[in-house]
């Protein structure tokens, strides 16, 4: 047959594929969430197989593993006890807080590890909400005070990237200002700027004791059917001051990956949150799908699609497999 042009001639041979791949994983694209508690103990997480509430001991510890595959930040999230959890928040911005604490303690111990903490009041809020609630109602301007008190001892303690994921408006350019006026004009903020309003948050509201006590987030959080709202947000937050977008969840929103990748001046990062990581691996665990081939094709996609960064509970086991290989 007369087929000139024939693609399969740069799929023949693994080394004429990997000379024309176009999208590569590195372990310097990812950043691992970590769990941290108040117990002296480390506790497997049910809703998250293979994830971890690290006592600070552990954090420690498994921080250095983690930095020994290549892999230079974290994101901190932490599972307060209920008796220090109310209604306005307050022990998000106390300076002897798990999370100052644990910032502190990596970064005596590692001073090159890049620190990213999570601005949100949901892990202290008595109502589980990311703001306040009065009257069933969540209050934007009020919850921003506090954000910016909770974004200020994050930096002091020594956060590198603050990342609000609350999705309150306005709050970029406040908790710039509120940095900005306290000395911290060299800590970067990392926006949950299209964050949906999503079924995939489950197992980490789980792993945290997190959930809404009453109603949901879509008063604050993005409606999934929508897309062109992502670019409003995006406008919003480079306009007040935002050093990296993020798009969450993000294998149901790859098209909102690559719209930001497209229009944003500033680096995109993406979030396969906990959700995307239970479903592969609890169908991995039936024996359903190959674990680490769908792995790698799921964080393909999302770099693909044009995150710069990655943050993925995965991302400890990618750098294995990408040192073994
Ligand atoms: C809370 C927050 C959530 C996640 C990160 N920060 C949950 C939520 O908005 O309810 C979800 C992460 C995941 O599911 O892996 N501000």
């Amino acid at each position: 047959m007369e087929i000139p042009i024939r693609p399969r001639r740069n799929r023949k041979s693994a080394g004429i594929r990997a000379l024309v791949r176009e999208t590569l994983l590195s372990p310097s694209d990812f950043v691992l969430p970590l769990f941290v508690h108040e117990k002296e103990v480390d506790e497997a997480i049910d809703s998250m197989p293979g994830c971890t509430r690290w006592s600070l001991a552990g954090l420690l510890k498994e921080v250095e593993s983690v930095m020994e595959l290549g892999i230079s930040t974290v994101v901190l999230f932490p599972s307060i006890d209920d008796e220090l959890k109310s209604s306005d928040a307050k022990e998000s911005y106390h300076p002897e807080g798990l999370i100052p604490r644990a910032i502190r303690l990596l970064k005596k111990a590692y001073p090159e590890l890049v620190i990213m903490t999570d601005v949100a009041l949901d892990p202290y809020n008595s109502d589980g909400h990311d703001g306040l609630v009065e009257n069933g109602v969540i209050l934007n301007d009020q919850t921003i005070e506090v954000l910016c008190r909770q974004a200020v001892c994050q930096a002091e303690a020594g956060a590198d990237i603050v990342a609000p994921s609350d999705m309150m408006d306005g709050r970029v350019a406040a908790l710039r200002d509120a940095l900005d006026s306290s000395g911290f004009e060299h800590v970067s903020i990392c926006s949950y700027t299209a964050k949906y309003a999503s079924a995939y948050y489950g197992p980490f509201r789980g792993a945290l004791g997190s959930a809404p006590k009453e109603g949901d987030k879509k008063t604050y959080q993005m409606d999934p059917a929508n897309r062109r709202e992502a670019i409003r947000e995006l406008l919003l937050d480079e306009q007040e001051g935002a050093d990296m977008v993020m798009v969450k969840p993000a294998g149901p929103y790859l098209d909102i990956i690559s719209d930001l990748a497209e229009q944003a001046s500033v680096p995109v990062a993406a979030y396969q949150v906990s959700g995307e990581y239970l479903m592969i691996k609890s169908a991995a665990s039936e024996g359903w799908i190959d674990e680490q081939a769908v792995m790698m094709e799921s964080l393909i996609g999302i770099k693909r699609a044009g995150a710069d960064l990655i943050l993925s509970y995965f991302a400890k086991e990618v750098a294995q497999y990408l040192s073994n290989r």
